[in-house]
């Protein structure tokens, strides 16, 4: 991706004055502001209509830049080492003399972490003085933004500006890990579990169970494209859009697939843009059918099992 520089000189000038801006990573795009500034995150909490009891993720260009806000520890950066920048949060403990803005997690003492891989962000991030809060770039309990259009539907003018970064590679959010103490993973997300416990070496626990609230956003009605879905369909009814993993032999006017031949990190990338789609084809419901529980089948599946209790 080519980057444009005066594009990026303008979202740093609206940093500065403490303005949200939008920025592209690899899993979805990101509602960005000062994380040092309770000016600036009022106004992401705001835009968005987040609830102040739900934290929000800070994103920075690398560890060095972090020591000075968190506690890191040996299993921090094990899976640092092997997938950052890339689509994982940490959850660490904060120091008392770091600057986060305590409106980032409602005068908690822990915060969320992330080092986006995307170009375009990396670029930005180098270039100014403090970690960006940035939670996806959707009204609460919406679906996330791949691309900047999608930002352009929740938002429209009320947001001062858009960093083009293309269309997000992952397409779904990064998958949350709570490393403060034995490591507990409170949400899936674009690095699979498995890779992750081969890198710790251990069993890690899954806490991402919706009806026991673990991380405050992990509300059983998120991601939601705002129409009723179904799991595990075998038929769909009438009137309703029928959603698979892979393309069909026989496809009907009512059918959508995530990718041509099944393939799990592809499906997760057209997850929500395919959602959206639908939805926009004026279907009133969806009908699922059964997508593998592996890979990123796993985070996709949580994402429309979250969906479904729309
Ligand atoms: O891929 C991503 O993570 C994207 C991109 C933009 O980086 N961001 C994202 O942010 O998905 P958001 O705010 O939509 O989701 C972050 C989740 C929320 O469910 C929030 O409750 C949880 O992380 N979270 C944030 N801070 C936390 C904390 N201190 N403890 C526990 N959970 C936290
Ligand atoms: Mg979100």
């Amino acid at each position: 991706m080519k980057i444009n520089l005066a594009h990026i000189k303008k979202a740093k000038k609206y940093l500065n004055k403490n303005e949200c801006v939008a920025i592209p990573t690899e899993t979805v795009y990101g509602l960005a502001g000062n994380a040092y500034s309770d000016k600036a995150c009022e106004k992401i909490f705001r835009l968005k209509k987040r609830p102040k009891y739900n934290p929000l993720i800070v994103h920075y260009y690398d560890y060095k830049n972090l020591k000075d806000d968190c506690n890191l520890n040996e299993n921090f950066f094990k899976l640092y080492k092997k997938f950052c920048p890339g689509p994982v949060t940490f959850i660490l403990n904060l120091k008392k003399k770091s600057r986060i803005s305590k409106i980032i997690t409602n005068q908690k003492m822990m915060l969320a972490v992330r080092f986006p891989k995307h170009v375009v962000t990396r670029n930005l991030l180098k270039k100014i003085k403090f970690p960006l809060a940035a939670p996806s770039a959707n009204i609460s309990s919406r679906l996330s933004p791949v691309c900047s259009k999608d930002v352009k539907e929740d938002f429209g003018k009320e947001i001062k500006f858009i960093l083009e970064g293309g269309r997000s590679t992952i397409g779904i959010e990064s998958t949350i890990i709570d490393i403060r103490n034995e490591p507990k993973i409170l949400r899936l997300g674009g690095i699979d579990v498995k890779t992750i416990q081969k890198i710790l070496n251990r069993k890690i626990i899954l806490k991402n169970n919706p009806s026991k609230v673990s991380a405050p956003g992990q509300s059983k009605i998120h991601y939601s494209p705002g129409i009723p879905i179904r799991l595990k369909a075998k038929k769909a009814k009438n009137e309703e859009a029928f959603l698979f993993i892979n393309k069909k032999k026989k496809p009907k006017s009512n059918y959508y697939y995530l990718s041509k031949k099944g393939n799990l990190n592809e499906a997760a990338k057209n997850l929500y843009s395919t959602l959206r789609k639908i939805k926009k084809d004026k279907y009133k419901s969806i009908a699922v059918a059964k997508i593998p529980n592996q890979g990123l089948g796993k985070a996709i599946n949580d994402r429309l099992m979250r969906a479904s209790k729309f």
